[in-house]
């Protein structure tokens, strides 16, 4: 199996997983990236089982619309259920680092108002210790500097992800050279630093299931 073959796997084998759960009311929780439009897509063969979706980014906004999914703002909707997203890595603890596509905030919020988040991967992404993949740091464009500063101070070589702005208008420092042993602690201290918005370590609400594609089948890690 080519690596979009299993993100074609995983991506219906989460649909198969949220079939049963859905009821004619429910919304989607959404996530970023070209597993997560997969996942978009393979929704779409299921649209008359569920009301419609949140969107964690623009582009994911767009792609639902354009399989005739409505898209409600998450402040309009009680909370949801699921919520279905990709990671640029995961570890046995199913902490995350997210954010290659540069929606991470958007998706720690779409997570975090999710009873369950699936998180649907390729074998690529796992790793025994995080910090392989450098860790997307959304920041407030006049603290770029400042930040940048104080990750050096933690270990850390950020640097400005260059003609990329994200969906709420602010920039993205990746960390290079992290080794994240305590992903937890990391995750708050990061945030701690003033202009930081948010950062790609999904550990204090890490996911609840990974649905893994293998050239052999998809696995579901919990
Ligand atoms: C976007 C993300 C994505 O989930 C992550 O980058 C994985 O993307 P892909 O499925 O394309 O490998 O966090 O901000």
């Amino acid at each position: 199996m080519t690596q979009d073959e299993m993100k074609k796997a995983v991506a219906e084998a989460a649909v198969d997983r949220i079939r049963g759960q859905l009821r004619a009311d429910s919304i989607v929780g959404v996530g970023t990236g070209s597993t997560a439009n997969c996942f978009i897509d393979a929704l779409a063969g299921i649209r008359q089982l569920f009301d419609g979706a949140v969107a964690s980014s623009e582009a994911t906004a767009e792609r639902l619309r354009g399989h005739g999914i409505p898209v409600y703002d998450l402040n309009a909707v009680p909370g949801l259920d699921l919520y279905v997203d990709g990671a640029d890595e995961f570890d046995a603890g199913l902490n995350l680092v997210k954010g290659g596509g540069g929606a991470l905030t958007r998706e720690k919020i779409v997570a975090a108002a999710a009873k369950e988040f699936i998180c649907i991967v390729d074998t690529s992404k796992r790793v025994e210790v995080l910090g392989r993949f450098p860790l997307p740091v959304e920041v407030i464009p006049m603290a770029r500097s400042l930040v940048a500063r104080q990750l050096v101070k933690l270990g850390g070589q950020p640097e400005l992800r260059e003609g990329f702005v994200t969906d709420n208008g602010n920039l993205i420092l990746d960390v290079y050279n992290l080794e994240i042993r305590d992903p937890k602690v990391l995750e708050a201290e990061l945030n701690n630093i003033v202009g930081v918005v948010t950062n790609g370590l999904f550990a204090r609400r890490g996911a609840d299931v990974v649905l893994m594609g293998t050239p052999d089948g998809v696995e579901t890690l919990l």
